[in-house]
């Protein structure tokens, strides 16, 4: 686009509504810019009463004094057609079409009477379609047309006493993207203003001061950009009002599966109730265009036909504090200069420590509600889900913030009496759809067990691997603070286990633990920083397998064996000799070891 005057040279422009208020604007802009104007006005009262000729002249004889070419024209929107016969008849095309033309007629819902709601349907909602339509074939022909609906927030968020008004300011949104639909193949394009501005409808409603500076002068130039040639939104809202504008959207949540398969043809009300928060939830509204909505309604159904709706979603955005919060709750300390570039964001290698990746699919976990799915597998109620074994690969460069997608799916299902043990694949992908990491996440269900599933894990499942049958080669102790847990937990894991006396006793524990996942970061650290310079490009890849429980302020021992690349460990509790985490091992791209 060049950065000259936008001209309209050789157009021509219909202005519904043009002997005043917005419309006059309208016109007197568009004809100092070169379009030749029909200045369309019935010039009746703010009501629909009467008509007049007066106001469409005057404006034509202000834009021919200031040397533009117009015309007049004095029909009622309603006949649309006669409108557009005028610009044809006149200047032999039409090229721009502001739908503007409007009335009120205020009531109460119980008061409106049936005219007050027909003639204003009539004028705003019948009277853009006329004139739309009237236009549409010539626009059609010249392969060019700009048309402007003209709504109103009272139609968005409703306003007292305008029932009428309001239906019909959202019909023309309605109006308007169809009309979109159907123009864009042949470069008709249609938008909506949603404006605010002084004018006799407004007088006596807005304050004083909202009056004064609510010029439609302010409005004119957006309204007149958007029927330039440049102009390239189509189906657009864009609502604008004392020289600011800004456009709006339809958004849509991302919604809930109601339906646990395609056969499930019945769904109750106290099912509905129970998903309702989900059905509402906003947090991750996306504004969708049609073909998207379908598509979504197909993805759904698919989903249901190939019975896979245990793949599930979940977006998570984090930033340098997460990953700094992350790094002080698995103990990362400024007292260790080697540590500082996991704890500040300013620092030339500022990374994140590769466990900080675990993190999305734990969320997920508690956001999709997989226990519920779990419950329907094993079709029992259990009492209680054990994180058992976690598996960690890194599959590209680390970002130190984005807002990444987890992808989630139940891969196995083992009985073991006890319980079932339930293993879950999280994929975690950057915006640009970059596989970013795989993580493995094993639940042991306590109570779910003897449901005649199988014993053992399928291929799918990553196994633990014991350590060589000799000392450790190294060894690393780190004292747990009283409070880590306390840290740890504002990562995303919010369970009261961690943090609640009371809820733990309940469950049969002395006092709160700390996150098996906190014990799993202090134990990579020690890794790291033995091995790999505590470089965090070098490290791949992470198993566990999670066997009691860490009190916080008991003293952590990792053990570790060397073996090629992948560096076994052993984590124990040294005051009572507890193993901690066990079969567990990381896989190093690169070694530097500190011996
Ligand atoms: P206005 O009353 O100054 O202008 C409307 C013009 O439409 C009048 O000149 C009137 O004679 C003409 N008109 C009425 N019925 C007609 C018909 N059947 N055929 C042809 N012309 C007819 O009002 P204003 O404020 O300039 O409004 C313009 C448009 O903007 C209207 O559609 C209105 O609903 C809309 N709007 C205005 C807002 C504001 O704050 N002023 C807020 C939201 C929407």
């Amino acid at each position: 686009m060049s950065g000259g005057e936008l001209r309209f040279d050789g157009r021509v422009a219909v202005i519904t509504g043009a002997g005043a208020g917005l419309g006059r604007e309208y016109a007197l802009l568009l004809a100092s810019r070169g379009a030749k104007v029909v200045v369309n006005d019935l010039g009746g009262g703010v009501k629909g009463e009467g008509s007049s000729q007066r106001s469409a002249d005057i404006v034509v004889a202000e834009i021919k004094a200031l040397g533009g070419v117009s015309v007049p024209d004095y029909n009622s929107v309603i006949d649309g057609s006669k409108i557009i016969e005028t610009a044809i008849n006149n200047f032999g095309r039409v090229d721009i079409l502001i739908n503007n033309a409007g009335i009120l007629r205020d009531r109460s819902i119980v008061k409106m009477t049936e005219e007050d709601w027909k003639l204003v349907q009539d004028v705003h909602l019948k009277g853009s379609f006329k004139c739309t339509q009237a236009a549409f074939p010539y626009m059609r022909k010249q392969n060019y047309g700009r048309i402007i609906m003209t709504s109103s927030t009272s139609g968005i968020f409703g306003n007292f006493g305008q029932t009428n008004y309001a239906a019909a300011k959202m019909g023309l949104v309605g109006l308007a993207n169809t009309v979109a639909i159907e123009g864009q193949k042949y470069n008709i394009l249609c938008n909506v203003i949603i404006p605010t501005a002084a004018s006799r409808m407004t007088e006596g409603i807005l304050s004083d001061l909202l009056f004064k500076e609510l010029k439609p002068q302010l409005i004119a130039p957006v309204v007149v950009f958007m029927c330039h040639e440049t102009y390239t939104e189509n189906g657009s809202y864009i609502q604008s009002a004392a020289g600011w504008a800004t456009k709006w959207h339809m958004v849509t949540g991302k919604g809930t599966i109601l339906r646990s398969s395609i056969e499930q043809q019945n769904i109750t009300p106290e099912h509905v109730k129970m998903e309702w928060a989900k059905v509402i939830d906003m947090s991750e509204a996306k504004h969708l265009n049609h073909t998207q909505s379908t598509g979504k309604l197909v993805n759904v159904l698919e989903k249901l036909q190939n019975n896979n709706i245990d793949v599930q979603e979940d977006t998570f955005k984090f930033g340098a504090k997460d990953l700094i919060l992350y790094a002080l709750g698995i103990g990362a300390s400024v007292k260790n200069s080697n540590d500082l570039k996991f704890l500040y964001e300013n620092h030339s290698e500022f990374a994140p420590i590769p466990t900080f990746f675990i993190s999305p699919c734990l969320i997920a976990v508690t956001k999709l509600n997989i226990a519920e799915k779990l419950s329907m597998i094993s079709k029992t109620h259990y009492k209680m889900r054990l994180h058992g074994e976690q598996y960690l690969e890194i599959c590209d460069n680390l970002p130190t913030s984005g807002t990444l997608t987890t992808t989630c799916k139940i891969i196995d299902v083992m009985d073991k009496s006890s319980g079932a043990v339930v293993v879950l694949d999280f994929e975690t992908f950057d915006e640009n759809s970059r596989l970013l990491v795989k993580n493995q996440m094993s639940s042991f269900i306590l109570g779910a067990g003897n449901f005649g599933g199988k014993r053992h894990a399928g291929t799918g499942v990553t196994m633990t691997a014991n350590p060589p049958n000799r000392l450790p080669d190294s060894s690393m102790q780190y004292k747990i603070s009283d409070d880590q847990a306390a840290v740890y937990r504002l990562s995303g894991d919010l369970n009261p286990l961690h943090i609640d006396p009371k809820f733990a006793a309940d469950n049969g524990f002395k006092q709160p633990i700390l996150h098996g996942l906190s014990t799993l970061g202090f134990s990579v650290r020690a890794v790291l920083a033995k091995y790999a310079n505590n470089n965090p490009t070098f490290f791949k890849a992470v198993k566990v397998r999670f066997s009691a429980p860490v009190i916080p302020g008991q003293t952590l021992k990792v053990d570790m064996w060397k073996e090629g690349r992948r560096i076994h460990f052993h984590t124990s509790v040294l005051e009572t000799g507890a193993n901690v985490i066990t079969g567990a091992y990381v896989d190093l791209k690169n070694i530097e070891a500190k011996m």
